[in-house]
């Protein structure tokens, strides 16, 4: 049986404007994943990875094609909808993982991964925030600061953060690149088998071989051209 297509990109452009230089990053690009299923994004730096993720976080503007995403109830179009309701999806439908961790430094490791509960109104969630903790061997470090932690340790904490919700979509960009081989291999596993589990598609960056052949399908982005 084939799944039906949770994340649909369609022929979808970007460029940058640099004084009167036009940079082209993406160009006419398209692919599907399906929900539980995952893509790896690799390319050198420069190649346009991280506006690929930015573009699926509705937090750039297409300037063409669409991006469609489905969620419970309806699809949602990324290419008619505006600013307010991009932000809304990402806030309620789209986990985002972050390289270099981005753990609010003020709030215990519970409190940072209950915070998407609160900032949505679901209690219903907040209990879920310590078992997903303590599924990631982090139930004794509850009420540490994230300065306590190990860079492996705070990258299990933003991964437990961005499931909270169960969103249809979670997007990781280079999650790994600050890891040693130990703790890349644990936080990628983490992702993937979460992601399958729970039926989230996944989207993720990353300059690792390894961590990008673990995905059901690899995209390659190139350095664009001048
Ligand atoms: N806000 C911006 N304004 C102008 N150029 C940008 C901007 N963001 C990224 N770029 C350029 O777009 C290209 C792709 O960047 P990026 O998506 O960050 O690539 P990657 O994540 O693969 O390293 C690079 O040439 C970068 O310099
Ligand atoms: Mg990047």
């Amino acid at each position: 049986m084939t799944r039906a297509s949770a994340l649909s990109v369609k022929q979808i452009s970007k460029h940058y404007q640099d004084g009167s230089r036009q940079i082209n990053v993406i160009s006419d690009l398209s692919f599907n994943v399906a929900a539980g299923e995952s893509l790896s994004v690799m390319g050198p730096s420069g190649s346009g990875k991280s506006t690929l993720l930015n573009l699926l976080a509705g937090l750039l503007e297409l300037d063409s094609g669409d991006i469609t995403l489905a969620l419970k109830d309806e699809s949602f179009s990324y290419r008619t909808a505006n600013e307010r309701s991009r932000t809304m999806l990402r806030r309620q439908h789209i986990g985002y993982v972050y390289q270099f961790f981005n753990l609010v430094p003020t709030l215990t490791v519970l409190e940072n991964v209950r915070l998407p509960a609160r900032l949505n109104n679901r209690r219903d969630l907040e209990r879920h925030a310590s078992t997903l903790l303590g599924e990631f061997g982090l139930s004794d470090r509850l009420n540490d600061f994230p300065d306590r932690l190990s860079g492996g340790e705070q990258q299990r904490v933003a991964v437990a953060r961005a499931l909270l919700l169960k969103p249809p979509l979670l997007l990781a960009d280079e999650p790994t690149g600050n890891l040693d081989a130990e703790n890349s291999s644990h936080v990628a596993d983490l992702l993937f088998s979460s992601c399958r589990e729970q039926n989230i598609s996944l989207v993720l960056a990353t300059h690792s071989n390894e961590v990008a052949a673990m995905a059901d399908t690899q995209l390659q982005l190139d350095r664009q051209s001048p």
